[in-house]
Order: structure tokens, then sequence, then C-alpha cells
């Protein structure tokens, strides 16, 4: 018996009650445990907003320092997950890169305890803690140098950037990158978190869960879209070029990157800090034609579709400023996945809390009681 009629793609469909995170699409807000995400990304920082994601509230002060220092020291990765990053094809995407790696944690920290708080502890930091750390190693080691370490002595931000460069960044850079990172932590029920919850119901270990979600997050319609828009940018190549190369392009009906979303029918609430965080980041290195050739493009696609609910998307100037803290366009979504595990670890969290295996049904669409017919009658 279904309950429901079929959706394609579940869509509109709510498939759990969740306290992690809202959005509200006809004015532009995202909260993750009710609080603006203008607030998190003014006053707070990647980690407590995970801290806060994952327990569910901020923490005190004592709470955060000792969350903080377990995460600085678990950075590190067994040189036996660097030797085995060692033999990865060097033309293999980092995704794939990742997500292997990730679950790979499973086999060296493979007691499950899923009921003990301090287990649930571990993985999180275990999880939160190395993840950049793989990124980062396996940017160097496909091109056959070997990882840089990470430093107890840095911020969690200011250290990927390090071990990413090989060079310490400069403050505003860490701390631009450090808010990318607390936009990108959580986004509701989208395909890698329901990937991330599906596996979770099956009671496995928190890194099968994260390499799933790792490998739902790497497909082209979820991920990826900010690496196009750098392309385009380039295509455009000039302020003048713009509205001629919008006016062809919708008129040949093709789609405009990094604008648009199924939930937010106005300017995603995330795009307006980006734009905010880009313009400091190319005001202090004296400007850039790519970011002037952005801008121009948003006024013109405002006046072009605007009236339709067609606005900005975080992925519009999320690519410019990776680009200029010198992330390479190809870990654009890695650097995505370091930070949605905060929010894919709370989903995993909130799953266990009051977890029923998942298990859909389907409408049949098939035959019955056909007949097998022999090989050499086929
Ligand atoms: N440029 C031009 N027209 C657009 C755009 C766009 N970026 N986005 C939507 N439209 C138009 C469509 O052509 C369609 O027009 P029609 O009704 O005349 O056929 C109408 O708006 C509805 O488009 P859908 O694709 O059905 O809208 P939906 O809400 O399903 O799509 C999506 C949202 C997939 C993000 C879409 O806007 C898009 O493809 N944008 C470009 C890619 C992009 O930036 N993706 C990143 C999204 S953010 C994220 O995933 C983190």
């Amino acid at each position: 018996m279904t309950l429901c009629e079929y959706k394609p793609g579940l869509e509109n469909i709510p498939a759990a009650q969740s306290s992690i995170s809202y959005v509200e699409g006809k004015e532009g807000t995202l909260e993750y445990r009710g609080i603006p995400i203008e607030e998190l990304a003014s006053k707070s920082n990647f980690i407590e907003t995970a801290y806060l994601l994952i327990w569910g509230e901020l923490p005190r002060k004592e709470e955060l320092e000792a969350f903080e220092h377990e995460i600085r020291f678990h950075r590190r990765i067994k040189y036996r997950i660097r030797d085995m990053m060692k033999c990865f094809p060097e033309t293999g995407h980092p995704m794939d890169a990742l997500q292997t790696s990730a679950a790979a944690l499973g086999l060296f920290y493979s007691r499950r305890a899923l009921d003990n708080p301090q287990y649930i502890r571990e993985a999180v930091v275990r999880l939160l803690a190395k993840i950049p750390t793989m990124v980062a190693a396996f940017k160097l080691m496909r091109r056959g140098h070997d990882p840089v370490q990470p430093r107890d002595d840095l911020p969690y931000s200011a250290n990927f950037l390090y071990m990413l460069n090989e060079r310490e960044p400069d403050p505003l850079a860490a701390q631009i990158f450090d808010v990318c990172l607390t936009l990108h932590a959580e986004h509701t029920i989208n395909a890698s978190t329901f990937s991330a919850m599906v596996t979770a119901s099956t009671l496995t270990d928190p890194y099968a869960v994260i390499a799933s979600a790792v490998g739902t997050l790497a497909g082209p319609l979820h991920g990826g879209a900010n690496e196009e828009v750098l392309a385009m940018l380039e295509e455009i190549g000039s302020v003048e070029n713009v509205r001629p190369y919008l006016e062809e392009r919708l008129q040949r009906k093709e789609k405009i990157m990094g604008f648009g979303h199924r939930v937010y029918k106005v300017k995603d609430p995330r795009a307006k800090i980006l734009q905010q965080l880009a313009e400091q980041l190319f005001e202090q290195s004296g400007g850039d034609k790519y970011y002037e050739i952005a801008v121009e493009l948003e006024q013109a696609v405002e006046e072009k579709l605007g009236q339709r609910g067609i606005y900005a998307n975080v992925d519009f100037y999320s690519g410019l400023v990776y680009r200029k803290l010198g992330i390479p366009t190809d870990l654009f979504t890695p650097v995505f996945a370091i930070a949605r595990v905060a929010g894919w670890l709370a989903h995993w969290k909130e799953q266990l809390a009051v977890n029923r295996i998942f298990r859909p049904t389907q409408e049949y669409t098939g035959t019955h009681n056909a007949s097998y017919i022999p090989i050499e009658e086929r």
C-alpha cells in the first residue's frame, strides 16, 4: 500500500524531522539551529559552528576550547593512509581520492560503538580534523610531492591553507576561508545529506556515512557549479562583453551558471556574504578583472531574470574567492566537503537518536508471470 503519490526525486516529501537547519526561499533565510547565517558568519567561526550544528547548542568557553584542542591534535593521518594515497592515479579526481580515504578511516578505527558518547565524540573529532589533511595531501601527492604536515599552532582554516599552499596564509585570507566553511557547513536535506542519513540508518560506522555523502556530493548536479562559473567568466573575458554574452546565452536558452535556486527566489543569503568577502579580498590585492565581470553580470542577470526569482546563488562568488586563496579548481568540491562534514555529522547524530532504517516503497511498473525463454530461443 502506498500512502502518497509518487514524486520523482522525492520532491517536497519530508524524509525526516530535523532541528538542525532551516531554509526559507521567499525572504532568503538560512538558520543553523535557529541562528541566522549572517550572525554566525560575522560572529562565530567554523569550529564553533560545527559544534553548534552537531551538539545542538553553542559551546561554553571551556567546551569550545576542549573541542578545538582535540581537533588540532587529531589532524595527522596515519602513514599507511598516506601510503595508500600515494598509489592513487595522478589523474584521479580529488573527490574520488577523498571518498576512498574517508572510507579507509573505518579500517583503522574499526571499533563501532554507536551507543557510546565517547565513540561518537572521537569519530566527530577525527573526521573534522583529518578530512582537510587528506584533501591537502592529495593535492601535493598527485604531483609526486610529500604532503605538508599539519601545524598544531595554526587555527583550523589557516592550517588547511598552509598545508595546501605550503606557506602560512595572510590573516584576511584565513578569516575569509573560515567564513566560506561556515557558509557551506549545512543546508537541510539535500542529496548528499540524505545519502548520509540513509547510510547512517543501517547503523554502519561514521566513516562509511561520510564516504557515501562525499560520493554523492561528487556528482555534477550537486557540487561543482562554481567551477563552471569561473569558466563562464573567463569566456566572457571583459566587462564590455557581459551584456552581449548574456543576451546570446539566454537566446540559446542556456542557463547562466551561479544563478537560480530550487528554494531561494531572492539572492541566496550566502551569496550576499560571499560577495562582501570577495570585495574585501580583491580590494586588498588591488582589484581583479573577473570580479568586475562578475559584478556586472550579476547586475545584468538581475535586470533580466530578477522578476522570475532568478538571482545569484552560493556558487556565483565562491569560485572567485577560492581561486584567489590558491585553491585549484578541481579542489572546489572537496573544499565544499570539508565544510559539509559538519552538517553530515549533525544529521548522522540526529538519525541515530531516532533511528529507523530507511526503507521506502516503489510503484512496480514491470510485468508479472513472465515466461523464462531458453537462451537459444531469444
Ligand atoms: N539562468 C537562466 N535561466 C534559468 C536559470 C539560470 N541560471 N535558472 C533557472 N532558469 C530558468 C529555467 O530556464 C526555467 O525557465 P523556463 O520555465 O522558461 O523553462 C526556469 O528558470 C526554472 O528553471 P529550473 O531549472 O526548473 O529551476 P529549478 O528551481 O529546478 O533549478 C537550479 C534550480 C537547478 C539551481 C537552476 O537554477 C540552475 O540550473 N542554475 C544554474 C546552475 C547553478 O548555478 N547551480 C548551483 C545551484 S546552488 C547549489 O547547488 C549549491
